[in-house]
């Protein structure tokens, strides 16, 4: 039967994204049928992609919302089915896009997602609130974004956002990366090394080549579609995950996170150079915990608490290393709040976007993806310190 108002509805139900997908459920294969009678009652039925998929609420309401507002419907009657396995099969093609299996989309000659690597030579850093606060800004500025959480040791990053307790929906061998609420225009998504394993109070030693194909997994088996930025939170230090990222992803640019600190400056050098050694550009050095802003005259007068320099030393020693400009992108303040905000699941860009700290990590922000959607870190068959 079709008539015009089941084009209509048809036409609203393309608005409704998978949540997770983030795809129209109509070219998904979600939508099994739409039936509408002379009173407008409307009776639909959508199938999710696995039972007990955590976002079926918010697309109940979409659906209800999208359908509900369409001329001369007077109810919407939604049912929730589950994808057969073959419908699954047949949407992780769709997802695919008729490409190979196992392939990493980022590593495409030609790919225009930025790929962001967070290194520090040790923990503690900040590296992380530095990648999740950096992703949210761009989030907020209408980019597409997705953070890889490959800390062996930490991986906190879920739980700074506020998601540490989803786990991920697998749609036959393809992983749903969890996406995160953002008050801007744009997405965020999230896959962390700690929601690959079977049980989340597991210990897993990680190493060497379990490492790398957990690496390869969440670069190639995770569903990311198409997006503007990728942020990769590496584990501190200079081992294994250098040398995958390296063969994976050589494309990938890094920026290197110290403190003020002596000893810090040292290890994170340390972690530049191999970062290089491995043919990534380092494009920056984050100065973090840089001092705290007097709490009498103001952030004019710097209190040094951990010292002073760590970032610019980092920032020539590797610059006469590599014979390349690598700067010093940000100072970024200590803050309370920053801290808080990483225990509590909201990231300080959002709660506290005024705040000295947050200034500096959303300027970090804008300065990077100012430069141009993929034309920066595009594979041009150049060697790695001609790109610019
Ligand atoms: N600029 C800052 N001001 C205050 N606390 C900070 C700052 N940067 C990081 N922290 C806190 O320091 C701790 C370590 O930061 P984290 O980002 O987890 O470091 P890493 O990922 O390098 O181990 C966390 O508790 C975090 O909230
Ligand atoms: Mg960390
Ligand atoms: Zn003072």
């Amino acid at each position: 039967m079709t008539s015009p108002v089941l084009d209509e509805i048809q036409a609203a139900l393309a608005t409704v994204n998978d949540p997770e997908i983030r795809r129209p459920i109509t070219e998904l294969g979600m939508v099994e049928s739409v039936e509408v009678d002379d009173t407008g009652r409307v009776a639909v039925t959508v199938l999710l992609t696995v039972s007990g998929c955590p976002l079926k609420d918010t697309i109940t309401n979409d659906v209800n919302t999208a359908v509900g507002k369409v001329a001369g419907v007077s109810a919407v009657d939604l049912t929730l089915g589950v994808m057969t396995a073959e419908q699954r099969s047949g949407l992780q093609e769709t997802l695919r896009g008729g490409q190979a299996q196992r392939e990493i989309p980022f590593a495409r000659p030609g790919s225009l997602t930025k790929v962001y690597a967070i290194a520090s030579g040790k923990g503690g850093v900040g590296k992380s609130s530095v990648t999740v606060n950096m992703a949210v800004a761009m989030a907020n500025q209408g980019l597409r974004v997705g953070i890889v959480d490959a800390d062996i040791y930490g991986h906190s990053v879920p739980a700074m956002l506020g998601v540490g307790d989803i786990r991920p929906t697998q749609v036959e061998d393809m992983i749903m990366p969890v996406p995160v609420g953002v008050s801007g225009a744009g997405v965020l998504s999230v896959i962390s090394i700690g929601m690959l394993k079977p049980r989340r109070d597991q210990v897993v030693a990680w190493r060497g080549p379990m490492l790398d194909r957990a690496l390869v997994q969440m670069l190639s088996d995770v569903y990311w579609g198409d997006i503007d930025a990728l942020f990769l939170d590496l584990p501190p230090g200079t081992g294994d995950i250098a040398i995958s990222l390296g063969q994976h992803l050589p494309n990938a640019e890094v920026l290197v996170v110290t403190t003020p600190q002596e000893a810090a400056a040292e290890v994170a050098e340390r972690a530049g150079t191999m970062a290089s050694m491995m043919h990534q550009r380092v494009i920056g050095v984050v100065e973090n915990m840089s001092f705290l802003p007097c709490p009498h005259c103001g952030p004019e007068h710097r209190l040094e608490v951990f010292g002073a320099g760590g970032g610019a030393r980092v920032a020539s020693t590797l610059s006469t290393r590599f014979g390349y400009d690598v700067r010093v992108l940000a100072e970024i303040p200590l803050d309370l709040e920053l801290r808080s905000g990483g225990d509590t699941g909201r990231p300080i860009v959002e709660t506290a976007p005024d705040s000295p700290a947050a200034i500096e990590l959303t300027r970090m922000a804008t300065a990077l993806s100012g430069r141009g959607r993929g034309l920066v870190g595009m594979q041009l068959g150049l060697s790695p310190a001609g790109r610019l």
